[in-house]
């Protein structure tokens, strides 16, 4: 029996951005709430900060398998296969082959180039005088990074893109043809990461797609499909993320003219800054795990085999970890929000890519465009799953 009276599932409760009030009365009333989804069995809905983290460091009770989506896929031969949706060991064995292209030091090799790609898109925005923040800036930025480093050449990143967008975009009304059309999607995406792959079997490039056809795992390579997969989830997970962090991030100074001032006045406050934006955007709103035996949280039963999901949009506003919680304060510490995860193995691969990528664009933006202002109302995706912003206009 459902024990909350919200339907988390219902999208148009996100139309206006995530329903923060909602969260706070689940984190009083209900902290631990067992909530409808269309077509399934319900779930658990975990929304304080300390449940969230619990569950997500521990990965024997709370398994990823066989998904992190809170229903369950129409056809899991895909899914199944997905790093995230995965458990030790292989789990563990899966991310080894791409953690190398990840780790801090990789990342901040990337920084001279990835300037030359902001200042460039900034410089073409500045021409324009108006823009589209999201077209023009917050989606090419982190498409054009994640493009390179997986290997797709430049004139074709904008094609995987719309994919990656017909894959994750959960903003149409009719649910059966988004899923359907998804699904054609990733066929598509997948002849396309096919003809990539044939290019590239036999040679030493040094792009992730090239490292992953050299990979051994206990023996035997990946096989294609395998490949397919991952390419897939690299360029969903690389793209349509930061887009929203920057895009909300920015939203937020422009809503808090004295932050902005003393983040213009203080440039040395944008990394702390950045983890506020992470915190008051969470651009990733939850993930589900499923319980492995019969346990509790926080005193509420829970049987094995139930779904759990983790709402870090709600963890992230919890007052009991974060004071003031409902303030925007660049200037926060400690800011251990819980947008890349809280924590446990599957913790955001691509968090020291997503904050280097920020950390320039705001760096180059602040300083080139001081006069940026929004010059119309922004466009939200209606999800409940990516906390996103389709279109907000904006001039120099
Ligand atoms: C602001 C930007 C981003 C946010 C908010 C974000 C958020 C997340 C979250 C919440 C998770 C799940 C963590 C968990 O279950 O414990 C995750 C996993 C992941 N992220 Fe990110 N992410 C971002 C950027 C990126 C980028 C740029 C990449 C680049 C490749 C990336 C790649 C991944 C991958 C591959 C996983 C799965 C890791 C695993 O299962 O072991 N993410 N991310």
């Amino acid at each position: 029996m459902f024990t909350a009276r919200h339907d988390l599932c219902d999208r148009s409760l996100f139309r206006a951005g995530p329903p923060y009030e909602v969260f706070r009365e689940l984190r009083e009333e209900e902290p631990v709430a067992f909530l409808p989804e269309p077509d399934g069995p319900g779930f658990w809905g975990v929304f304080r900060y300390d449940d969230v983290v619990e569950v997500s460091r521990h990965p024997q009770q709370f398994a990823s398998a066989p998904a992190v989506f809170i229903q369950d896929p129409p056809d899991a031969s895909v899914t199944q296969e997905l790093l995230i949706n995965q458990d030790p060991p292989r789990h563990t064995k899966l991310r080894k082959l791409v953690n190398r292209g990840f780790t801090p030091r990789q990342i901040s090799a990337l920084e001279p180039h990835l300037r030359d790609i902001v200042v460039g898109l900034l410089d073409r925005a500045s021409e324009m005088g108006s823009f589209d923040l999201v077209h023009d800036l917050a989606v090419e930025v982190p498409l054009q990074v994640i493009a390179e480093l997986v290997g797709v050449p430049h004139e074709d990143r904008h094609k995987v893109f719309a994919w990656t967008e017909r894959m994750m975009s959960n903003d149409d009304d009719d649910q059966d043809a988004m899923h359907a059309d998804a699904q054609v999607a990733i066929a598509e995406m997948f002849g396309y990461a096919d003809q990539l792959i044939e290019s590239r079997i036999g040679g030493d490039g040094s792009d992730l797609l090239s490292v992953l056809l050299r990979a051994d795992v206990d023996g035997d390579a990946l096989s294609q499909f395998e490949v397919d997969v991952f390419f897939m989830l690299l360029m969903n997970a690389g793209s349509e993320t930061t887009r929203n962090l920057i895009t909300g991030g920015t939203l937020a100074l422009f809503e808090h003219p004295d932050q902005r001032a003393l983040l213009a006045e203080r440039p040395d406050l944008l990394p702390g800054a950045i983890e506020e934006m992470l915190r008051w955007v969470t651009p990733v709103m939850h993930f589900r795990r499923t319980a492995q035996e019969d346990l509790e949280i926080a005193g509420q039963p829970i049987a094995a085999g139930d779904k759990v999901v983790m709402w870090y949009t709600s963890a992230n506003r919890d007052e009991a970890q974060f004071p003031e919680a409902d303030t925007f304060d660049v200037t926060r510490t400690p800011n251990e929000h819980v947008a890349f995860g809280a924590g446990g193995p599957h913790f955001c691969l691509g968090a020291s890519l997503a904050r280097l990528e920020t950390r320039i664009l705001f760096e180059e933006m602040l300083a080139r465009m001081p006069t940026l202002a929004q010059a119309g109302d922004p466009v939200r995706l209606k999800s409940n799953f990516i906390n996103g912003i389709k279109s907000l206009p904006v001039r120099v």
